[in-house]
């Protein structure tokens, strides 16, 4: 079984949810706390063995780049004023030398298609897609790194889920379900976005995934789906019944942060877990 080196980040979204912010920073720099979305999702990948980070980008986008590269004149600055403290809240956001690829996506015409402009760089490889504008929370135990253990048990595909009030399964894509072990429930069948009362579960798929390489040969047809859109749900599922296919319930919590009511609860828990704000933000919550 080949090891899972290789992420995907598809950032070429119009993020129009957050617009005006978003008409100038990518909504994947916007922060939660003081670390960009984008850092999240990079710091969940490394924890979970991710060497090669790929990002699907978009007119627009060219901060994320910057973001990830050397800033010479503020590290000098810093170093000469011996800031090492803040020196120190950079590193991670410093990629190293080939480990970060970037391709465009010149038309948001879906997840699908925006994992699709990776296909060259994954190759013929095992590789994870991590949205970042969904955060997933816990530190102890990041969710990639807990998909990655599935992985490693039952090879094949293996999708992140949670799972969601039944009155929701409009949002997500959503897992049909076979045989359940714990958190690992084998995948029959994927329905993108089914009303309530058509669901086959609450199972939600919730921004991460692993995938097999062969979903880029099923992505190159350019079906369209919802929303007259090239999703990614359609073409995994094409993958179903031809190899292992399985959803893991993560243990963690998820902030949805493409939404604007998500992200501001995403800045508050995470606010409120700091040694150093936390007592603040909770004393002005209580006075709210
Ligand atoms: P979303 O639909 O949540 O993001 O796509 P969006 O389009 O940026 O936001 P809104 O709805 O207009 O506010 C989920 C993820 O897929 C990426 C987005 O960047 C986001 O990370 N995406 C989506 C692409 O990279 N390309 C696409 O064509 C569509």
């Amino acid at each position: 079984m080949k090891p899972v080196r290789k992420a995907v980040f598809p950032v070429a979204g119009l993020g129009t949810r957050f617009l005006p912010a978003t008409k100038a920073v990518p909504k994947e720099l916007l922060p939660v706390v003081d670390k960009p979305l984008v850092q999240y999702a990079i710091d969940e990948a490394h924890a979970a063995g991710i060497e090669q980070m790929i990002f699907v980008t978009g007119r627009g986008k060219n901060a994320i780049e910057d973001y990830f590269d050397i800033a010479y004149e503020l590290e000098a600055t810093l170093t000469a004023r011996s800031k090492t403290d803040i020196l120190a809240t950079l590193e991670g956001s410093r990629l190293d030398p080939g480990d970060a690829v970037f391709v465009r996506q010149q038309e948001p015409l879906g997840l699908g298609h925006a994992v699709w402009c990776a296909r060259d760089i994954v190759g013929d490889e095992p590789f994870a897609v991590l949205l970042p504008d969904e955060l997933l929370w816990n530190p102890g135990n990041p969710c990639l790194k807990q998909m990655v253990a599935t992985y490693e048990a039952k090879g094949g595909n293996v999708l992140g889920v949670l799972e969601v009030p039944h009155e929701h399964t409009g949002r997500y894509g959503i897992v049909s379900p076979g045989t359940v072990e714990g958190r690992v429930t084998e995948v029959k069948g994927l329905v993108e976005k089914p009303k309530p009362a058509e669901a086959p579960s609450r199972l939600a798929i919730i921004g991460r995934y692993i995938l097999q390489p062969d979903v880029m040969g099923i992505l190159a047809a350019g079906e369209r789906g919802a929303g007259n859109e090239i999703q990614l749900t359609d073409g995994m599922a094409k993958l179903i019944g031809k190899q292992p296919f399985h959803a893991l319930t993560v243990d963690g919590d998820r902030h949805d942060c493409g939404d604007k009511a998500g992200f501001i609860q995403a800045n508050i828990a995470l606010a409120l877990e700091r040694a150093d704000i936390g007592p603040d933000v909770k004393a002005f919550i209580e006075k709210l």
